[in-house]
């Protein structure tokens, strides 16, 4: 079991939903933590609950859909002088299109904020990683992120790849343990941030979102996964079922998936 206690953590999406709540859980738990996300104010009021546990919280906005913004949100962790010890890497944002409804630079910014933002913020720090003991990356996938669903092409794809490439980076390095969260609906505002075809939002908080499980919850489980290196955890109520009809039933899956109100 790893203890976090005066150790770091950089949070990606830590502005709100899941990642803010992994971010006060950690805190509770003695953890320092680097805090980026779009949303200033937001990151602000994560902060500040944060510091009420005592621990160092630094916050730095950074646009996962722009390398640059990457880089500088690196250059201003990398300037602390402290080995980062959990990466979260959390940020992300939904869809809600069919797939010949969605335009292609929609499925290409899905992707880059999703997948390609993870994985160039990781090997920014491949130096720190490869010469460290030991380096815990947490990474949010999804139930989509196992199986297909509808409105969800490019979503699911970015979710899935995730898997692909840390599955793999766990597997090729000793000193790396990398728990998957995979959440099924958790009450956060993920489903109003989402993207419709166009690019813009959709704006609306879907019913399956809204009855989700509690935020708070969610975090805990996630946190006591990662300190336990669980591979992988599914979070979320009987939605977490699908998870094993896919698996073990795929026709019921096909049946099920076609039905289930994908909002
Ligand atoms: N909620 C669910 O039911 C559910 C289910 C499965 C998987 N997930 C995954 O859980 C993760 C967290 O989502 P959430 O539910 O907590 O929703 P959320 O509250 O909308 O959080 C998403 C986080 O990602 C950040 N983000 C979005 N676009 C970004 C960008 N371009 N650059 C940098 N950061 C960006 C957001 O920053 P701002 O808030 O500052 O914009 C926010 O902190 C996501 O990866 C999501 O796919 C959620």
């Amino acid at each position: 079991m790893i203890n976090f206690n005066g150790k770091y953590a950089l949070v990606t999406g830590g502005s709100s939903g899941i990642g803010a709540a992994i971010a006060k859980q950690l805190s509770k738990e003695g953890c320092n933590l680097f805090l980026t996300g779009l949303g200033k104010d937001q990151l602000e009021e994560t902060k500040k609950a944060c510091e009420t546990n005592g621990v160092k919280v630094y916050t730095i906005e950074s646009n996962f859909a722009d390398y640059s913004s990457i880089d500088n949100m690196v250059e201003f962790v990398k300037s602390h002088n402290v080995g980062i010890d959990l990466f979260v890497l959390n940020a992300g944002i939904s869809q809600r299109a069919k797939a010949f409804d969605t335009d292609f630079a929609t499925d290409q910014k899905i992707m880059q904020i999703n997948y390609w933002g993870a994985v160039y913020l990781i090997k920014k720090f491949r130096e720190e990683i490869v010469n460290a003991k030991h380096t815990s990356i947490s990474v949010t996938t999804s139930l989509a992120g196992l199986f297909g669903f509808p409105l969800r092409t490019s979503y699911c794809s970015s979710k899935h790849a995730l898997f692909g490439f840390f599955e793999s980076m766990d597997l090729e390095y000793d000193n790396v343990s990398v728990t998957f969260l995979i959440p099924g609906r958790i009450n956060t505002n993920i489903s109003k941030s989402a993207l419709l075809g166009n690019g813009e939002s959709y704006g609306k908080m879907d019913q399956g979102q809204a009855k989700g499980l509690n935020v708070d919850k969610a975090a805990k489980r996630a946190v006591k996964a990662i300190k336990k290196k669980k591979h992988r955890k599914l979070i979320g109520k009987y939605e977490l079922l699908m998870a094993h009809i896919n698996r073990y039933l795929p026709r019921l899956y096909y049946v099920l998936s076609k039905h289930i109100s994908p909002t």
